[in-house]
């Protein structure tokens, strides 16, 4: 009896430190920062939003509400059916392997489409690290698309090099769309030092930084 007793509560003990080791698991995921829900009503009607689309190289300092980079995020490349994970923007061979990187004065995240929510990366404003022209310093978002080659299972290099930038491409129409729907500006850069940017987000060898888009509010709002 008292044997059995003594199997019971060892038992509950490595219950408890279960619970304790998913727990702090559990922890290590909160520090996912929850985008609000997109919203995806409204917006201006998309041949207005191609009629309004431009590249803007002058932005206010005011910088984008949470909801305005929830909606701009999963516009980008947001989950529209939840059922497969798939997203906004194609991808050959359903690779998915643009990850976004957002860029703010506060630091630096990773978009987590699935989860809709931000993955922090950095707490440095390396903004000025994004581009070679003075407005990225400056421009309160600057989102790196950045090819996480490991996904593309089979490709040789021309084809990851063809299928990444192609890739981007869609995500970086979408995001152009996004921004002339709801009055932001917005331009999408090749110019970029991509070894010392790659260095800063703290890339690994099989990351490619593809291309930075600068998004604001345009100065013209007088801001
Ligand atoms: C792949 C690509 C790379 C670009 N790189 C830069 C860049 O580094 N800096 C910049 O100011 N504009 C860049 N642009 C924006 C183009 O200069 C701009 O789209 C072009 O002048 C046409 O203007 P629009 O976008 O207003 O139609 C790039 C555009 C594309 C598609």
């Amino acid at each position: 009896m008292r044997r059995k007793g003594t199997a019971m509560i060892k038992f509950i003990w490595a219950g408890i430190a279960c619970l304790a080791l998913a727990g702090a698991a559990m922890a290590k995921e909160t520090n996912m920062i929850k985008l609000p829900p997109p919203d995806m009503q409204g917006g201006k009607p998309l041949m207005q939003a191609l009629k309004e689309r431009h590249s803007t190289r002058e932005f206010g300092a005011r910088p984008l509400p949470q909801q305005i980079l929830s909606n701009l995020l999963w516009a980008a490349a947001g989950v529209n059916r939840p059922q497969t994970g798939q997203r906004t923007a194609p991808s050959a061979r359903d690779w998915r392997e643009i990850d976004i990187y957002v860029t703010t004065a506060d630091g630096a995240y990773a978009y987590v489409p699935d989860e809709h929510a931000l993955r922090p990366v950095l707490k440095t404003d390396i903004r000025a690290r994004t581009g070679m022209q003075d407005f990225v310093a400056t421009a309160p978002l600057n989102l790196v698309y950045v090819a996480n080659l490991e996904r593309m299972s089979g490709a040789d290099a021309e084809s990851q090099a063809l299928y990444s930038a192609a890739d981007t491409g869609f995500i970086a129409q979408n995001v152009y769309l996004y921004c002339a729907s709801a009055g932001l500006g917005a331009v999408v850069r090749g110019l970029i030092d991509r070894d010392a940017l790659a260095a800063a987000l703290g890339l690994g060898a099989h990351q490619k930084v593809i291309l930075a888009h600068s998004v604001g509010y345009p100065k013209s709002e007088g801001e």
